[in-house]
């Protein structure tokens, strides 16, 4: 495991972005696994205005989402297939086709869970996992006490996940209670892990996460047995490590 530090947000985000162009210029046939959240934003951003310089070319690669919203079509503002569209899709050359999410709008569950899961064993799996990190540990929908070798599945949303997201909708009562979501065995089986962190409030739990037991209690902390891992935290979220396991964080340089 690599976890190298940035400065703040925007050091991280351009870190990621860094290590995401790397990935597309080696292989522009990638597929890339790719998270939502406020955490990718910012490296989103650094990826769309290296795609205006000319830097970078996505017209080869496909994309996978981790999670959606059960009940949400993508043409809803609040729905992760929107965010993409908005944050990343609408940016890049990248062809619509080769963008893939779970369908929130599919009723039957166990069959959109497999056909999402056929699809990614069909791309021949994720090279490329790009992860954020919820505040209680879970990684896509994975939340605490998810069986670790799942698939994709529907998972019931915990409270405090529903809180934490609230932020995104009108009011708490307005997020969607279930979501679709890659289970921990196809995040792991991707071939590299790219994991970023931001902000105090992430402190504790990427800790837990990197260091504290492997438990399914803190979905993320499966990421330790990963053999291609690289975390970029900003200060703020590394203080915790910083603080017991210094000597583990590297790349306090520029990029
Ligand atoms: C959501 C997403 C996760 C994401 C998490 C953290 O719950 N399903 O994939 O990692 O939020 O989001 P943020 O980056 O906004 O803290």
């Amino acid at each position: 495991m690599k976890i190298l530090f940035a400065d703040n947000y925007h050091s991280m985000s351009r870190k990621a972005a860094n290590i995401i162009s790397a990935q597309l210029i080696l292989n522009p046939h990638s597929v890339l696994g790719l998270p939502t959240g406020s955490s990718p934003i910012g490296t989103y951003q650094q990826l769309i205005e290296w795609y205006r310089k000319g830097d970078l070319d996505f017209s080869g690669c496909h994309t996978v989402n981790l999670d959606e919203y059960v009940g949400l079509a993508a043409r809803d503002s609040q729905s992760y297939a929107w965010f993409m569209h908005q944050n990343l899709f609408s940016q890049i050359n990248i062809d619509p086709a080769n963008t893939h999410l779970p369908d929130g709008t599919q009723t039957d569950a166990a069959a959109e869970c497999q056909r999402y899961n056929d699809l990614i064993h069909k791309l021949g799996g994720v090279d490329l996992q790009f992860l954020g990190i919820g505040p209680n540990g879970h990684i896509g929908f994975n939340e605490p006490g998810s069986a670790f070798e799942k698939e994709t599945h529907c998972v019931a949303l915990t409270e405090s996940t529903i809180q934490a997201n609230a932020r995104f909708f009108a009011s708490s009562d307005q997020v969607p209670t279930h979501a679709y979501t890659m289970g921990m065995k196809a995040i792991m089986q991707a071939r590299k892990i790219l994991l970023i962190a931001s902000g105090a409030a992430k402190a504790g739990i990427l800790y837990d996460a990197l260091f504290g037991p492997i438990t399914p209690q803190v979905p993320g902390s499966i990421v330790q047995l990963h053999p291609d891992i690289t975390v970029v935290a900003d200060q703020d979220a590394l203080s915790v490590i910083l603080s017991r396991q210094p000597q583990q964080v590297s790349g306090r340089t520029p990029c």
